[in-house]
């Protein structure tokens, strides 16, 4: 599987590129995950027992992948629609012992998404601003999320879209197609609750809303067997 010709596709390509990758790569070493990706972790690990599969939707380098298989997921696919990322993550995966444990997929997830098999826990970790149409991409991610759907995008407030705003501009000046949105919250909500889940926590930093959804029916299975 590789990435389509899309403008979305080659945009990504050009931002995520071998550099950034390598620089995520040598943070995630030195200092761990960055803040969405260990409210994510945390919040999934107090949500209930992890255990299963992952599908990690722009899983960028893989740290969440990673600290997700360290709290009891056993098996996970990444997948990203930058080559590098993939590739820096195929690497990483090596480095750690856990080659056997992802597989590592390169392309549109959304353009494919009939390609992938539901999971227990499906994430997307600051993928949604990426993606120009957040419809489709949660509603192809919802449907694959057998029990816990959990994701960080952009706050909606005045100062992340005015940062923005500046970093599209920046980039419109570059000649750089790559662009982020903030999409609305609200919408975002009522789509995954649609697909029959429920908000179990939300965490906000200054510029990002983490949120931990469960399928209506675990959420009550669990707390009737504890
Ligand atoms: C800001 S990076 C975040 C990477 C990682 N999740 C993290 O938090 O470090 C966003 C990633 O989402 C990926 N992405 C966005 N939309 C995607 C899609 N439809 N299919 C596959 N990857 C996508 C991009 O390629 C990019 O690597």
């Amino acid at each position: 599987m590789s990435c389509c010709c899309s403008r979305f596709c080659s945009a990504t390509e050009r931002q995520f590129n071998q550099q950034v990758a390598a620089r995520d790569v040598a943070r995630y070493r030195r200092k761990g995950p960055p803040a969405t990706t260990r409210l994510l972790r945390d919040g999934l690990r107090a949500a209930g027992p992890l255990t299963g599969t992952l599908l990690d939707i722009g899983s960028g380098i893989g740290a969440l992948t990673f600290e997700l298989l360290e709290i009891g997921v056993q098996h996970a696919v990444a997948v990203d629609a930058s080559e590098a990322y993939v590739t820096a993550g195929r690497h990483e995966a090596d480095r750690r012992g856990r080659a056997h444990a992802v597989d590592w997929k390169h392309g549109d997830f959304v353009s494919r998404a009939l390609e992938f098999q539901p999971a227990t826990v499906v994430t997307l970790d600051r993928v949604v601003c990426c993606y120009p149409v957040h419809e489709r991409l949660l509603l192809e991610a919802v449907r694959r999320a057998e029990r816990w759907l959990a994701l960080s995008y952009p706050r909606d407030r005045w100062y992340v879209r005015v940062g923005m705003a500046l970093e599209n501009a920046g980039r419109r000046l570059a000649g750089n197609p790559f662009r982020t949105f903030v999409h609305p919250p609200a919408v975002m909500e009522r789509l995954i609750r649609g697909g029959g889940f429920r908000l179990v926590s939300r965490r906000n930093t200054a510029v990002w809303c983490v949120d931990i959804y469960a399928k209506a029916d675990a959420v009550t299975s669990l707390t009737s067997n504890p």
